[in-house]
Order: C-alpha cells, then structure tokens, then sequence
C-alpha cells in the first residue's frame, strides 16, 4: 500500500473523468490489464477501496479513468490535487504482449477503454482499437490511441457515432475484410459484451484474452467476491476463479460461456 498525492483529477466528459497520481512504486511494475485498489479516503462509511483498471503510466504518474457512478467515485471527483490516497497495487494478472508478426485488436465497451491503453506502449506493432459505446457522449480516449498510432473504429448503439451497433459488428466487418489476417484480440468491457465477444472470436477460431471485472472487496484473493466461471474439466464443465488474483485477464480459451 502506498499514499499516492492527486496530481490532477479533471472531467474528461459527462460523467467520466481522468485522475492522476504520482505513485513511482506502482508505476514500475504496471501492465495493461491490471487494476489498483484504491481507499478514497478514511471516512467511516468509505473505508471499502475501489478497484480501477490502470489506463496509463508515464514515468511516476498513474492515470485512472473512472464514472461517478454512486458516492465513492463522487467523493474521488471532489478531491483537488494534493489530496492524497490509499492505493494498492498493481493487482491481479494483466494481457500479455502481442506476439511479433501479430496484429494487436483492443475491442472495447464504454470506458473498458482506459484499461487497453497500456498496450499500445507494450508492443512495438500498431494495431486497431475498436470501441463500443451507448452514444457519442460515451465515447472514450479516441484521441489516445490515435496518438499511439492505432487504427480507430467506432460502434454506437444509438448510431450517433460511427457503425450503428455494437463492437462486435466492428469485429465481424474486420475479419470479413481481412479474412487471412493475423491476429490477436484483446477484450475489455461490461460482461454480455465480453461473452459476445468470446463466441465471435471462438466461431472465428481466432485468439485472444478478455479482462472480465467483476464486482471486488479485498482484492487480494481472501473474501472470494470476484468470482467468475472458467472451463474446467468438472461434471459442470467450470470452475470458479477470483478475478483478482485469478484475472481479470482470462485467454479467451478458458472463458466460461453460458
Ligand atoms: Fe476478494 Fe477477489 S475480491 S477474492
């Protein structure tokens, strides 16, 4: 556990917004995929941390992208930089780097897209991100993966922006227009997106590993809150893992699909 001081914490858009942390110790070891656990502050009814999917770090600065979506990310958007808070990590197993001659593919739902960032600096090759999102107001960090070279496609559901639809359309036009293409898939985003995701690529006898979040406490593989259903060799068929200490990325190979 380390004190990490705010550096910055602005709105990036509607409900969501950027914070940054000098936080050296954790920025050494990161890798895309991986989470920190963070306390917001010691208040009593606040002292549960909240997990974050690392999008970026450079040199000391973590950067976590979050929504306010009840009282303790509102609290985390109402802090001023000097404030300072209770961070674990990095936590839990992250992607792996795309094999070279391996085109990378981050598909992404709604603000799954903080937590794809970090492979656009693992990798030296370029690859495509493909973003689903509700509507233009959800979408995410474009600009980013722009900057890092990568080939931007965009989904909504409400067609206010780009392919009307969802991601996975996205994924079907690209492995009609690149039938012999080499690739690798990495997913990030809400879970019947994921489960999607994971029977398209399986139809498609394509590669991959999806970070399934789930709902999390200790973090540490202790409380068994997070857990998620992998193939197993069972009478059922799976088994259950922690998405903390287990995941959140999982190869597509032992997705559990229902
Ligand atoms: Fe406690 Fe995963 S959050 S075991």
């Amino acid at each position: 556990m380390i004190n990490g001081e705010i550096l910055e914490n602005n709105r990036l858009k509607g409900d969501y917004f950027l914070v940054r942390f000098h936080a050296p110790e954790i920025c050494s070891k990161a890798r895309a995929g991986q989470f920190v656990h963070v306390r917001i502050n010691d208040h009593y009814d606040r002292i549960l941390r909240r997990p974050f999917s690392i999008h970026n770090c450079e040199n000391d600065t973590l950067s976590l992208v979050y929504k306010v979506v009840g009282h303790g990310t509102r609290e985390l958007s109402e802090l001023a930089p000097g404030a300072v808070c209770d961070l674990m990590g990095p936590l839990g197993v992250g992607f792996s780097d795309p094999a070279p001659g391996v085109t990378p593919v981050l598909v992404a739902g709604g603000y799954g897209a903080a937590a794809t960032y970090l492979l656009t600096k693992q990798a030296p090759q370029r690859g495509l991100f493909l973003l689903g999102a509700r509507s233009e107001r959800d979408v995410l960090l474009t600009d980013e993966y722009e900057k890092a070279g990568y080939e931007v496609r965009v989904a909504t559901n409400d067609g206010s922006m780009g392919y009307c639809g969802f991601v996975t359309g996205l994924v079907e036009q690209l492995l009609a227009e690149k039938p012999d293409g080499k690739f690798f898939f990495y997913g990030c985003g809400p879970h019947p997106m994921l489960m999607a995701l994971a029977k398209l690529l399986r139809a498609h006898h394509q590669p991959g590993e999806l970070s399934i979040d789930h709902l999390m406490c200790c973090g540490i593989g202790a409380c068994f809150a997070c857990v998620v259903k992998v193939k197993a060799d069972t009478p059922e068929g799976w088994a259950y893992a922690r998405a903390c200490v287990d995941g959140p990325v999982f190869n597509l190979d032992s997705v559990y699909v229902e």
